[in-house]
């Protein structure tokens, strides 16, 4: 291999997303295993499995009533389809360090993320909000405990098959965008379809990036966008095999208030107009209360979890689990 290669991973461990050299359209490495872009490309085949999943979702969403407050509520009869979880996890623990430094990162959490739900997670710094979405996510593998997605048990699964995983039913969104500099806005949101051979499914990446409103901004390089736009590109990539469940750390960290705010609204909307499951890492009250549902860490364990809350009930439960 000639090129330098260049790496989306994941800012806090480090470990490959997917990565591709920087002359792209040679060469493009998923996980450890390097494949050819063009070849790749020209397969085209559609997962038909996938395809059902997501009509699910949006057939799910059209159940979907709203309050006044615009936020969503089920009536009896959507209960079930409305709770039903995309993700569980059965007694995670997660222990880092070795044997006289162990770090208790996660203990025995069981909790689970409902489908087409906006979920945030929230706690103090060190409670294991990160270790909990990376290994739901694929990222880290939990030291004890199953963790099933979609109905597949991702803790029984060899590397290979997680990076296949992570590539076709998950889209992550970082704090730092992780767009490849060296791509314009168009061929990053379609990386991840490019990397699995498939071909993208233009009437939904349309639909996507009408919705984000980066239509004028899809020729230009990360470096010629806004944070703001960067992030948007990044939320449009993470969309574009509309996948399972958007794991999104800490999004709008990098950002302004009023940047933040917007890219808020997008995960949000992507929630209610696609029925898109988003799960957020946050430790920014106001962005929690844009969430269905809070789930609160502590010490690595469940503390508690709140329904549509307010910033006020966001602070007040924050402030709960700190003592
Ligand atoms: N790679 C690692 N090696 C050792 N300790 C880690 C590692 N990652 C996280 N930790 C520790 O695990 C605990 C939970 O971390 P993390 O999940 O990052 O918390 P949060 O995201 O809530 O701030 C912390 O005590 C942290 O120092
Ligand atoms: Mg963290």
């Amino acid at each position: 291999m000639a090129s330098r290669a260049a790496t989306i991973s994941q800012p806090s461990d480090g470990g490959p997303l997917w990565s591709a050299t920087e002359s792209v359209g040679c060469r493009i490495l998923v996980g450890d295993e390097l494949i050819d872009q063009q070849t790749a490309g020209d397969d085209g085949s559609v997962d038909a499995s996938r395809t059902t999943r997501a009509t699910d979702a949006m057939d799910h969403h059209v159940i979907r009533t709203r309050n006044e407050r615009g936020h969503r509520h089920t009536d009896m009869s959507t209960t079930t389809t409305a709770t039903s979880t995309i993700v569980t996890t059965h007694a995670v623990s997660k222990v880092y360090g070795t044997q006289d430094n162990q770090v208790h990162a996660l203990r025995a959490v069981n909790t689970g993320i409902n489908q087409g739900e906006f979920t945030a997670v929230m706690g103090p710094s060190g409670s294991g909000k990160s270790t909990l979405m990376h290994c739901m996510a694929g990222l880290d593998r939990p030291t004890s405990g199953t963790i099933v997605l979609g109905g597949t048990d991702i803790t029984a699964l060899s590397e290979r098959q997680l990076t296949d995983l992570r590539r076709d039913r998950i889209g992550f969104v970082f704090q730092k965008f992780n767009l490849l500099s060296e791509l314009s806005a168009h061929d990053n949101i379609l990386l991840p379809l490019s990397i699995a051979g498939r071909r993208p499914d233009r009437d939904w990446v349309n639909t996507v990036i009408e919705v984000l409103g980066i239509q004028d901004r899809l020729r230009h390089h990360p470096s010629e966008l806004s944070g703001g736009q960067q992030q948007r590109v990044a939320i449009a990539r993470a969309l574009a095999n509309r996948p399972d469940v958007v794991f999104a750390d800490e999004p709008t960290g990098n950002l302004d208030t009023s940047t933040g705010r917007e890219v808020l609204a997008f995960l949000r909307r992507s929630t209610r107009d696609f029925g898109q499951t988003v799960v957020m890492v946050t430790h920014d009250p106001a962005a929690a209360a844009e969430a269905d549902r809070v789930v609160l860490l502590a010490d690595g364990r469940i503390a508690g979890e709140l329904r549509e809350p307010n910033r006020q009930q966001v602070l007040a439960a924050l402030d709960d689990v700190s003592r």
